[in-house]
């Protein structure tokens, strides 16, 4: 299924919806329908037990959004958290210098796998993908271009050198992809994050951000949380909230949003093992999603040799959207930068006195951060199908199904008398449903054909239909339907509840 027909599949059966729709939308912003908003909380959910409720010393909090504006300035995003924009002369439009250059180079590694799948059609099951990347001369120069380029970007970057990356644009040719000039302004640095006016104090004084990260609640609150819940170090928070930011480009959906939710937890350690924590939340967060049976193929880990201002190590979990991989999730040692430049500029003590090492410290930091959002779409995006199954009367048919883990499905168990005007049919169908409600997210449904109302739920993805027939009135039984492999199982009404608890059961995932 491609980009487009996901977006209007999310919107079509209430997912998500585009903000304030009513006048033309809002631009990167997006509401959650009924459906969208149980599958998000169920994404919050499952990160929440992993990260806190099955760590003793993982705990959790949640910060306000507004913060003293001083925080921002500590944290270097006053000063430093830029994207460098450009505008295109001809048709107006803006655009993030970086991620034209990463365009181009996009452009590049699609020729490469379009060259990779002719090979792998050619060779058949003989193919080896490594050595034909290494070997193939067109291969081999393609990939070079895509190295020296983005090398020369990251050092342009990396000394905020506007003037060079408004030459490498230039040389490399690169066209507004509106209007195909290349006439372009020359790039300067733009800050992404909003402000807004405290009611009561005029001018600076009174200006406050909008929380680009959720983080910086963190680690405000670390002796806090420290003192009160008496952790000793390592020990982690972890926040679920909202964040925003003033994204120059913001296309791809929900993939890069103004306001967007983040799940993060700074991970407090003792300075110099950073790097073993690192290596540890990395592959925890990689496993975490492999959990949710992300194939390994849709993964990778991607290490940054462009580091943000507070990081000494950085990798993204990037995953394959249908617009290629891109970051999914940031794993970041952001060693004591933001703990001691907190300390700095309110002048309190942010310290802990480990009694291991009888000394007193500005801890180090690991922290993992995903966005919710991101998260939904690479569930989505790899859940979403179209196939060719049999229908009710055993002929062939395509259907639209939602694969998604039964764990995180919006809804649970669909309650569905086999017809609708047949009393006996609907009122035992409904003390069925009064029944499952109290355990799952359930749905009643009794109008159309049962086929059509089978592909409504497979179209949310739910995983269980639970249908009321004749034989229910006679023997107390129902049949459950299986979303992916179809089949359908008779069972008792009394065990319906304890059957559908065991497969939708989250625990397996969390054990794994
Ligand atoms: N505290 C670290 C931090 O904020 P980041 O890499 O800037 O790091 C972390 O963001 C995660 O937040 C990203 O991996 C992504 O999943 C999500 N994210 C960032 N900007 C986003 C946006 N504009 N829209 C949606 N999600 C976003």
């Amino acid at each position: 299924m491609d980009f487009k027909q996901l977006v209007s599949h999310c919107k079509e059966y209430g997912f998500i919806f585009q903000s304030s729709e009513v006048y033309d939308g809002l631009a990167a912003v997006y509401d959650y329908g009924p459906y969208g908003v149980e599958l998000k909380n169920n994404i919050k959910n499952y990160w929440w037990k992993s990260m806190v409720s099955m760590h003793q010393n993982i705990v959790g909090l949640d910060a306000a959004i507004f913060m003293h504006p001083k925080t921002w300035k500590a944290s270097g995003h006053v000063d430093a958290f830029n994207d460098p924009l450009v505008d295109n002369k001809d048709s107006n439009k803006r655009y993030r210098a970086d991620q034209l250059v990463e365009g181009y180079c996009d452009k590049i590694e699609a020729k490469i796998k379009k060259d990779v799948e002719k090979a792998r059609k050619k060779f058949g099951d003989s193919f080896d993908e490594e050595q034909f990347r290494t070997t193939n001369g067109r291969i081999v120069d393609r990939q070079k271009r895509i190295d020296d380029v983005m090398t020369q970007l990251g050092e342009h970057m990396r000394n905020e050198d506007m003037a060079g990356l408004k030459n490498l644009i230039v040389e490399l040719e690169i066209a507004c992809p509106e209007s195909g000039s290349r006439e372009w302004t020359d790039v300067r640095q733009f800050n992404l994050m909003f402000s807004t006016q405290l009611g009561n104090i005029a001018g600076e004084e009174g200006k406050l951000y909008l929380r680009p990260e959720t983080a910086q609640g963190i680690f405000v609150n670390f002796l806090n949380v420290q003192k009160t819940t008496r952790q000793k170090i390592p020990f982690g928070i972890a926040q679920i909230g909202k964040a925003f930011r003033n994204e120059i480009v913001a296309r791809q959906f929900i993939f890069r949003m103004r306001e967007f939710e983040q799940m993060e937890m700074q991970f407090f350690i003792p300075p110099g093992t950073e790097m073993e924590w690192y290596k540890y939340w990395k592959e925890t967060r990689m496993n975490w999603h492999a959990a949710l049976g992300t194939p390994a193929s849709k993964l990778r880990f991607h290490d940054h040799d462009n580091l943000a201002h507070y990081a000494n190590a950085a990798a993204d979990i990037e995953f394959e959207f249908p617009f290629g991989f891109k970051e999914l999730e940031g794993i970041h040692s952001r060693t004591d930068f933001d703990l001691s430049s907190h300390q700095e500029l309110s002048g309190k003590k942010l310290q802990y006195f480990d009694p291991e090492r009888n000394e007193n410290y500005v801890p180090y930091v690991v922290e993992t951060s995903i966005g919710c959002d991101r998260m939904f779409l690479a569930l989505v995006s790899q859940a979403l199908q179209e196939e060719t199954v049999p229908d009710a009367e055993g002929k062939e048919s395509t259907r639209i199904v939602m694969k998604i883990h039964p764990a995180l499905a919006p809804v649970k168990v669909a309650v569905l008398p086999l017809l609708k005007n047949k009393e006996a049919l609907t009122k035992a169908a409904k003390d069925v449903f009064d029944q499952l409600k109290l355990k799952f997210n359930c749905q009643y449904d009794e109008k159309d054909a049962i086929g059509r109302r089978y592909r409504r739920q497979d179209a949310i993805g739910t995983p269980y239909c639970v249908t009321i027939d004749f034989d229910t009135l006679e023997d107390n039984t129902v049949t459950i339907r299986d979303r992916d492999s179809l089949k359908q199982e008779r069972v008792a009404i009394d065990q319906l509840t304890s059957i559908i608890s065991e497969k939708i059961d989250i625990s397996q995932v969390l054990a794994s």
